[in-house]
């Protein structure tokens, strides 16, 4: 139900066939009054038993349909479904058979190979196993070849280099193994290659560079090795190059020539660079991402990129500080450069960037005050200075009230050296967290785009990292820990009523624990820890039924644990170390009167407790786009019980999406 919601999304390889069919219908009209040849049926009608239907990829939702069912011995061939025969000879030219739910082996005999005159052959999202890739020199004539989405295993024979007039070869999400045949150079009709998340090994061939009608290009998540050839610097009808995760080493080619490239990926390599400084020859780049490398050295100022929509540049060792760059535009929605090792102050021009909606600064040295500059960004729905020097108070000395942060949803500002009192009114100016969001209107960040980004939330579960794939929109979290932060915790934080996450730990905050937490009835995880909190734990925040982590331990409180559910199911280190907390679950008693007084009904909670389970569910089976685009969805299975969220960091992901069979420029 909820992928097919998503049915829009198409994959990327789908999308090509539709436009690629599209053609066909063009050029090749219905083949009024044609027999089909009768060896090419009955290759056909064996074909079709080859494979049984089984159950369709969970991918296809409503485009599933099983389409060789309906081939019979009584219909001509040239109309059966998914296939096209030439409207001159006859012969079947097109086999389109994705999503069709195709279960089976391939054999070097399938009786396929007998259409000699296949000019399109799209077998992608059903469940084939064995090799193809041996036989597919039989068809000469091949123009498309899509086998994305099954479990082909071999390898690439360099007579694929003989498929001259291939122009689609999209073979991604298999098990294809060995090395890409420097053959595959000769087919200077290529338009598209796809070998995205295969076992690819070896280095790219740099016959590759002679490619010259190449528009796409995804080589990304395989074990390729070596340089990035130079003769790469020649696609220079290259939109979308995808490099990322593999093993590659050394700088980057200079692209300079590359003057219509909109994507740029090397994510997850070992290259070792300088920033890139011919990027501003790319003046159509959208997307930049340098993240999880080995550049160093200072951020060039980048002119004339006005149209980048995402820089991650995360995960390196840049140095020096971040120019300013975005004063005379700025189309910019993800900002990343943690993880570096910049310094100096956020530059100002960021103000102007207004669609922006991710800044993430972590793990850096920038030293500088709270940035409620940065308050009238209509847009900004995630802001992360963790792990700085950011210093001062965060008092607010001209807030523009009604339109301060107006999406802000998740902040995180831990392990700074912010000090002073928490302003009362601090919690106030965080509009975007004071209603509930409706869960039936999940959504992800950028998910409206057609480029778009996967912004991931990593939450660390005892050290196990479980990857959000996508930011859900409806994600609320204050990380206020690690400062040096002093005064009572005020009490408009009962204002942020969809908060779902909020650490105030390892600071130095006095006074109650405000019983006024006790409305924030989505909270899921609460860190107190670590401060200087005394008195009681409010009892009415045994009622708060969505907790599923409470820590107060290190604080001067007193008297006994609530004794709702989710506190007696915390370990006892989460109450330790205070000055007369007692109750279960830790060891020391209370007077038995006191706890008769606090028992609370209990078959509440344990509906409440269904109800939770059910919504992280729901939240997981709505992350599948994620998986439609080809990620992983091992994790999601612990999302349902998420015991203990801890540290909170935001992580990226890359995918393009395409619309309609067309990459549209304009994301809007
Ligand atoms: C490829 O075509 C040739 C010529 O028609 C045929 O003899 C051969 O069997 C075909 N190969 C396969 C694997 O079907
Ligand atoms: C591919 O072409 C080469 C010559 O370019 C030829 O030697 C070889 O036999 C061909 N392979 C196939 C499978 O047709
Ligand atoms: C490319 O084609 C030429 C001739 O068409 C041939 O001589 C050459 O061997 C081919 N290159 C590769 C790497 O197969
Ligand atoms: C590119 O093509 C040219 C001529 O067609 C050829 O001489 C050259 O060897 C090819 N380069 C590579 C790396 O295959
Ligand atoms: C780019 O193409 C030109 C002309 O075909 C060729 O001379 C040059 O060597 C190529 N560059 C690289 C780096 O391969
Ligand atoms: C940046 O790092 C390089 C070494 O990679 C170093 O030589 C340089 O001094 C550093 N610059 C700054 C501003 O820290
Ligand atoms: C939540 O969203 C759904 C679907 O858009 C809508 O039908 C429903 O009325 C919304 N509920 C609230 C409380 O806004
Ligand atoms: C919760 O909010 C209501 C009104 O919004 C208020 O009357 C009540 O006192 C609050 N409860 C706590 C425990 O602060
Ligand atoms: C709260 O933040 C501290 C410090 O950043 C971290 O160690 C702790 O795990 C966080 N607590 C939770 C429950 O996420």
């Amino acid at each position: 139900m909820h992928i097919s919601q998503y049915g829009n999304s198409i994959p990327r390889s789908l999308s090509f066939i539709f436009l690629f069919l599209f053609q066909f219908e063009t050029v090749f009209p219905a083949p009024t009054g044609h027999v089909c040849h009768p060896e090419q049926r009955d290759a056909l009608l064996e074909f079709k038993n080859e494979f049984e239907i089984g159950k369709p990829s969970y991918i296809c939702g409503d485009s599933f349909v099983p389409k060789t069912k309906s081939w019979a011995n009584n219909i001509d061939c040239c109309y059966w479904d998914g296939i096209k025969c030439d409207p001159k000879s006859g012969k079947v030219i097109v086999v389109d058979l994705f999503c069709s739910g195709l279960h089976g082996r391939f054999h070097s005999d399938s009786k396929l190979f007998r259409i000699q005159s296949l000019r399109f052959l799209d077998l992608s999202y059903n469940d084939f196993s064995g090799q193809i890739l041996t036989s597919v020199g039989n068809f000469s004539q091949l123009a498309t070849l899509c086998l994305s989405y099954n479990n082909f295993v071999g390898e690439i024979p360099s007579s694929l280099g003989n498929l001259s007039n291939l122009k689609f070869l999209q073979l991604s999400h298999n098990n294809f193994i060995g090395e890409i045949p420097s053959s595959l150079g000769n087919l200077s009709n290529l338009i598209s290659i796809d070998f995205y998340h295969n076992n690819f090994v070896g280095e790219i061939p740099s016959s590759l560079g002679n490619l010259s009608n190449l528009n796409t290009l995804y080589l990304s998540d395989n074990n390729f090795v070596g340089e990035i050839p130079s003769s790469f610097e020649n696609l220079s009808y290259l939109d979308i190059l995808d490099l990322s995760h593999n093993h590659l080493v050394g700088k980057l080619p200079s692209l300079t020539r590359l003057s219509i490239l909109r994507f740029l990926n090397v994510e997850s390599n070992i290259i070792s660079d300088k920033f890139p400084s011919w990027l501003t020859s790319l003046t159509n780049l959208r997307f930049l991402i340098l993240s999880f490398n080995s550049f160093h050295g200072p951020i060039q100022k980048i002119k004339s990129l006005k149209k980048l929509e995402i820089i991650d540049i995360s995960h390196n060792h840049f140095n020096g500080t971040l120019p300013e760059v975005f004063a005379n535009g700025c189309n910019l929605r993800t900002l990343h450069v943690g993880h570096n090792e910049l310094a100096g102050k956020l530059p100002r021009s960021l103000s102007k960037c207004s669609y922006l909606e991710v800044l993430n600064m972590e793990h850096n040295g920038i030293s500088d005050t709270f940035p409620f500059w940065l308050e009238s960004l209509q847009s900004l729905q995630v802001l992360v200075l963790h792990s700085n020097e950011f210093h001062g108070s965060l008092q607010h000395h001209h807030p523009k009230s009604a339109s301060s942060f107006p999406e802000l949803h998740i902040i995180d500002i831990s392990y700074n050296y912010f000090s002073g009192i928490l302003p009362f009114d601090f919690f106030v100016y965080l509009r975007a967290m004071y209603s509930e969001r409706n869960r039936s209107e999940l959504k992800y960040i950028g998910e409206e785009r057609v480029y778009y980004q996967d912004d991931s939330l990593v939450l660390l579960n005892k050290g196990v990292e479980i990857t959000y794939t996508r930011i859900l929109t409806l994600l609320t979290a204050v990380d206020i820990s690690g400062n040096r932060l002093h005064g009572e915790i005020p009490k408009s934080i009962d204002l942020l009523k969809s908060l779902i996450v909020l650490n105030l730990s390892s600071n130095c905050f006095t006074g109650d624990i405000p019983s006024s937490l006790a409305n924030l009835t989505m909270l899921e995880s609460l860190d107190l820890s670590h401060n200087k909190l005394s008195s009681q734990i409010p009892p009415a925040l045994g009622y708060l039924t969505s907790l599923s982590t409470v820590r107060v331990s290190h604080n001067q409180l007193v008297g006994p644990i609530p004794q709702g559910v989710q506190f007696q199911t915390q370990d006892s280190s989460s109450f330790e170390d205070n000055l007369g907390l007692c109750g279960r679950p830790l060891d020391k008693k209370c007077g038995d009167v006191d706890t008769e007084q606090l028992q609370e009904p209990e078959s509440v909670e344990e509906k409440e407790e269904e109800e939770k389970v059910f919504s992280w569910t729901a939240a997981a089976i709505a992350l599948a786009p994620g998986v439609i685009l080809g990620l992983t969805i091992g994790h999601f299975v612990t999302l349902q019980n998420p015991q203990r969220l801890m540290k909170i960091s935001v992580r990226h992901q890359y995918k393009m999406k395409h619309k309609n069979g067309t990459l549209e420029a304009d994301s809007g």
